[in-house]
């Protein structure tokens, strides 16, 4: 790999190489080295994540794997922006990318003398599966592993949590095939998830809940259960941290998260569902119509964050000099708010135009208006142009009315 064929671009505290021919190109699977400026929101919330962990959760040094590096940017961030890193396993499946996380490591000076590193170029299972071999009272298991795949996670996942810490073992997890979690392509996601989507004005919401189940229900295949601590869509993808635990009981009292969404297509109505499929209502109990009502799942219906985990990260991201700093914490302060309210959101836009309203009211207004009548409404992180409240849709357009009079 000459010099002269590698362009350096800087993110955080890092400088670092992708290959010249794919600085202009559209991310994708055909890159040399696959990299994409935008994900940099997701190395940015990472990284915070992980301190975060470290802070919270976990009083030992941490072991970490970057299961799928690519150029190596997130690990080699990783390693320069957060404490307490002991051992770091970087692995790409592609060889190229591999030889550019070698250069990588020399520009930013990583040495082997003050952290240890395992550059590896396999197939993530296969790295798993050698880790837990090599694992011993000794050699401990790692505490923080990150799946980064092209599209969905769901082939990883099972080796990852055999691989895991069981106590307090962070989880992190990207999908990308957000077509599949958001039912556009419905028989995909029955097959990758083992759930049925739906494709609503929440679809996107209801992604972020099937991918919590599908690990959920991998992790309790491996005697673990996980706990969310943050679940955030953001352009094109989701990704989820989420906790292991190991207690039979209480992974049973988890079955409480499982459950389902009823939706009407003819009035809208909405709502959740535990666990039974045959508690589910037959006809809408709003319109009494029955030919319309459509469901999504199995799918987690508990929270999807952890409000602390959260807060910690946004005190850790007002030190951050990124440029995503603005957005990750409008971003996090709304997951915060939609934390404790129901399921589901309503597209306020969306809702002014069926009302055939000239202009759309301010959001602020119409949560105010809302509290005003006793009734809880937030933002959500899922769509900036949305709120979720317990208030029905009918009288939430009566709110949008009432405004605009
Ligand atoms: C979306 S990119 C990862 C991006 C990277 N985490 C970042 O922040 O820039 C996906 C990477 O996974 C690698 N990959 C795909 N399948 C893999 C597998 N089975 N095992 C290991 N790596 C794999 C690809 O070569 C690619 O570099």
């Amino acid at each position: 790999m000459e010099q002269k064929d590698l362009t350096l671009i800087r993110e955080g505290s890092t400088e670092f190489y992708i290959h010249d021919v794919d600085k202009d190109s559209i991310p994708s699977k055909s890159m040399n080295v696959f990299y994409n400026k935008r994900m940099e929101i997701n190395r940015d919330i990472s990284i915070l994540g992980i301190s975060a962990y470290s802070d919270l959760f976990n009083q030992d040094e941490l072991i970490i794997v970057d299961s799928m590096a690519a150029s190596g940017v997130s690990a080699i961030r990783i390693l320069k922006e957060c404490t307490k890193v002991k051992k770091s396993y970087i692995n790409d499946i592609n060889p190229e990318a591999v030889r550019l996380i070698k250069e990588n490591m020399k520009l930013n000076n990583l040495d082997k003398e003050h952290i240890q590193f395992v550059v590896t170029n396999k197939d993530a299972n296969l790295l798993f599966s050698e880790i837990v071999s090599e694992s011993s009272e000794k050699q401990k298991k790692p505490n923080v592993i990150s799946i980064d795949p092209f599209g969905t996670p769901n082939l990883y996942i099972d080796s990852a949590f055999k691989t895991l810490q069981k106590v307090n073992g962070l989880m992190c997890i990207t999908a990308t095939d957000t077509a599949v979690l958001f039912g556009v392509r419905p028989n995909a996601c029955i097959r990758k998830y083992l759930s049925k989507p739906l494709h609503t004005e929440y679809c996107k919401e209801i992604g972020g809940r099937i991918l919590i189940y599908f690990t959920s229900r991998i992790a309790n295949i491996n005697k673990i259960g996980i706990v969310p601590l943050l679940t955030f869509y953001s352009g094109h993808f989701i990704r989820l941290f989420c906790l292991s635990f190991k207690d039979k009981k209480k992974i049973s009292k988890f079955y409480k998260n499982f459950g389902y969404i009823i939706h009407c297509n003819n009035c809208g109505y909405r709502s959740a569902f535990r666990n039974n499929v045959l508690n589910l209502p037959k006809e809408c109990p709003v319109c009494d119509n029955i030919g319309d009502l459509d469901y999504a799942g199995p799918l987690w219906i508990g929270k999807i964050h952890d409000a602390n985990f959260i807060k910690k990260i946004l005190t850790l991201n007002n030190n951050s000099k990124s440029p995503n700093k603005k957005r990750i914490e409008k971003l996090l302060t709304y997951a915060i708010e939609e934390n404790d309210m129901s399921i589901s959101y309503y597209n306020i836009h969306k809702l002014c135009q069926n009302l055939k309203l000239t202009s759309v009211p301010k959001i602020e207004d119409i949560l105010n208006e809302i509290k005003k009548l006793g009734y809880h409404a937030s933002r959500t992180h899922f769509d900036f142009l949305s709120i979720k409240s317990d208030l029905d849709l009918l009288a939430i357009k009566n709110v949008l009315l009432e405004i605009k009079k």
